[in-house]
């Protein structure tokens, strides 16, 4: 089935009116976004702020006439930003496409199907299932760089926040004795199992729920966004033995004070990397 894709640009006062406005038309679905470059990050649970301009999609049948519909919403002042014809796919999936990358060393992500990119690589196969995680976000580029230059042999190490499982399944392809790989998302253990499996590691990767982790560990990697970072900070320190090293992304350079407090003094940090805003840093238990 073909379907229409209508979106509008709406300030927040005037968001919940649209919607009622596009739903009373006849949208199949109507999806609220970010119109500019206003991060909300990990709202308390039971809010639901807003962006203060939203850029609202509205899908409707492909046969439906937009016209009366534009008209309307033109005669309120809204900015039509497209009106475009959307054929069927699968789009859950296709934001999880997986392309060839090299991080460093000897690590490469590939597609599970691709050949090998050179003839020494240590090729990690991914599908990322509907988990986060394929290497592209500079917060998970961040970390495999990381770990192709410290490559954890004979260690063991805790993936916190493991998405797709791409840095557990990349530590255990880089040497891990073991790793321990966690997230409150169901999705992402079972995605997490399936590509330790795809890369012939799951007898080193355990995927488990947060309460059921053992500890210490050598390496604890935590890619998750700063405000929990910093509610988790007593559960990663205790997860470390003394000299065992904390990798955290997912910050904003100016998330990075309020974190380094929230871990300081049972960790001693290293000077951090910055891509594209996003910080990576490293820190070691006293
Ligand atoms: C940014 S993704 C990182 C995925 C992957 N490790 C990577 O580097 O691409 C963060 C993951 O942390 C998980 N997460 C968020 N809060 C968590 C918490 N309190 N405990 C465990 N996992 C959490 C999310 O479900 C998500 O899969």
């Amino acid at each position: 089935m073909d379907w229409l894709n209508i979106e509008f640009l709406a300030p927040a006062m005037r968001h919940a009116h649209v919607c009622d406005l596009l739903e009373a038309a006849g949208a199949l679905a109507v999806t609220s976004l970010d119109a500019a470059d206003c991060p909300v990050l990990e709202p308390a649970p039971g809010q639901t702020p807003l962006w203060p301009e939203v850029r609202v999609v509205a899908l409707f049948a492909g046969d439906y006439d937009p016209q009366p519909l534009q008209a309307l919403l033109r005669a309120g002042g809204l900015v039509a930003v497209s009106c475009e014809p959307l054929t069927d796919d699968d789009w859950v999936r296709r934001g999880q496409d997986v392309t060839v990358r090299h991080f460093g060393g000897r690590l490469w992500v590939c597609p599970a199907d691709a050949p090998a990119p050179a003839p020494d690589a240590c090729v990690l196969r991914l599908d990322a299932g509907l988990a986060f995680g394929t290497g592209s976000h500079p917060t998970t580029a961040g970390c495999l760089r990381w770990l192709a230059e410290h490559p954890p042999r004979h260690l063991e190490v805790v993936d916190y926040g493991c998405g797709s499982g791409i840095l557990a399944v990349a530590a255990a392809l880089l040497g891990a004795r073991h790793v321990q790989a966690t997230d409150l998302d169901p999705q992402a253990l079972r995605a997490t199992a399936d590509n330790a499996g795809r890369n012939a590691v799951a007898d080193r990767v355990h995927a488990c729920e947060p309460a059921a982790l053992s500890a210490p560990v050598d390496l604890v990697l935590a890619n998750i966004l700063a405000p929990v970072l910093i509610d988790l900070a007593p559960s990663l320190v205790a997860l470390l033995r003394p000299g065992g090293v904390l990798l955290l992304s997912g910050v904003l350079e100016s998330q990075l004070e309020g974190l380094v407090s929230a871990y300081s003094p049972a960790l001693q940090f290293r000077p951090a990397r910055v891509d594209q805003g996003w910080v990576c840093v490293e820190a070691v238990k006293q």
